[in-house]
């Protein structure tokens, strides 16, 4: 169980995270340990604890504001979020993500990652390859850091039909290779697989010089992340994916919690085949 106190001085000799020390992480082995956050107070708790990344997720819109999805949510409401996350941040590296829309065209997602970045996040994530490669290229040549996200894109859920795995089948998994090689070459700097089968997920770790972050992905990716409401096992009305573990159980307190789920990350003790798709 996590003893409650944060090792003030070890953690005060510990740099910031910089956008360029993430495929640093990754040539050097180290797991990269990610949760979202939408307020300030867990914001500052999850440092306390040393998680490496923070994202204010469109997932607010299911688990802060009670949606079915995240396509009602709008660039106010994550710059709102990014806002108060990053009052509570000093060094863990603030990700925001592009809202249903706000990346349609790369002037609209210029605009909608300039407020993103303005509100406090150091980089912001999309949702998809196809046309929102040249999105993607748009932002990082005017120095907008991009994570990019594949596999169950949940702002698909209208065309997907529900939220299901992706990349079962041999034609399926090679397109997502494919897709995972062109957001890189587009310039992403990190990269989302979200509900993708274990090798699968696997096998675009080892192609990529980007870190890949895996929900529903499976072990070998080189972090993981997992919605704050999950790991801590809150009702948000939604079915609880397969990936989902409640970590407060094993870890008797918030901060324990992120403490237990961020050691099992960096032991590869999760997720284990329990919680990832064969
Ligand atoms: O919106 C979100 O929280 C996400 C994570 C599930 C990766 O995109």
């Amino acid at each position: 169980m996590y003893s409650g106190t944060p090792n003030e001085s070890s953690r005060a000799a510990e740099k910031a995270w910089t956008v360029p020390a993430l495929a640093q992480a990754k040539r050097d082995g180290r797991k990269l340990v990610m949760l979202t956050c939408y307020d300030a107070g867990f914001a500052r708790t999850m440092e306390d604890v040393g998680i490496d990344l923070v994202l204010v997720g469109d997932s607010l819109g299911m688990v802060m504001q009670g949606h079915d999805s995240t396509i009602p949510v709008t660039t106010a409401d994550v710059a709102y979020h990014t806002a108060c996350v990053a009052r509570g941040l000093d060094k863990t590296l603030l990700i925001a993500d592009l809202p249903f829309g706000a990346d349609a065209t790369p002037e609209r997602a210029l605009d909608a990652s300039i407020r993103l970045l303005q509100a406090g996040a150091a980089m912001v994530k999309l949702e998809g390859a196809a046309h929102k490669l040249e999105v993607i290229r748009f932002l990082v040549d005017r120095e907008i850091p991009v994570c990019a996200h594949l596999g169950l894109t949940p702002q698909s859920v209208l065309r997907l039909g529900g939220y299901k795995v992706q990349g079962r089948d041999e034609v399926a998994a090679r397109r997502l290779r494919e897709d995972a090689r062109a957001v890189q070459d587009a310039g992403a700097t990190l990269l989302v697989l979200e509900c993708v089968p274990t090798p699968v997920a696997a096998s675009i770790t080892a192609d990529l010089d980007i870190p890949t972050i895996g929900i529903g992905a499976g072990p070998q990716c080189d972090g993981q992340v997992l919605v704050l409401h999950d790991l801590l096992g809150v009702n948000s009305g939604h079915r609880r994916p397969r990936f989902v573990k409640d970590f407060l159980a094993e870890g008797g307190s918030v901060a324990g919690a992120f403490a237990a789920y961020a050691k099992a990350v960096r032991d590869g003790s999760f997720p284990d085949a329990e919680h990832s798709y064969a």
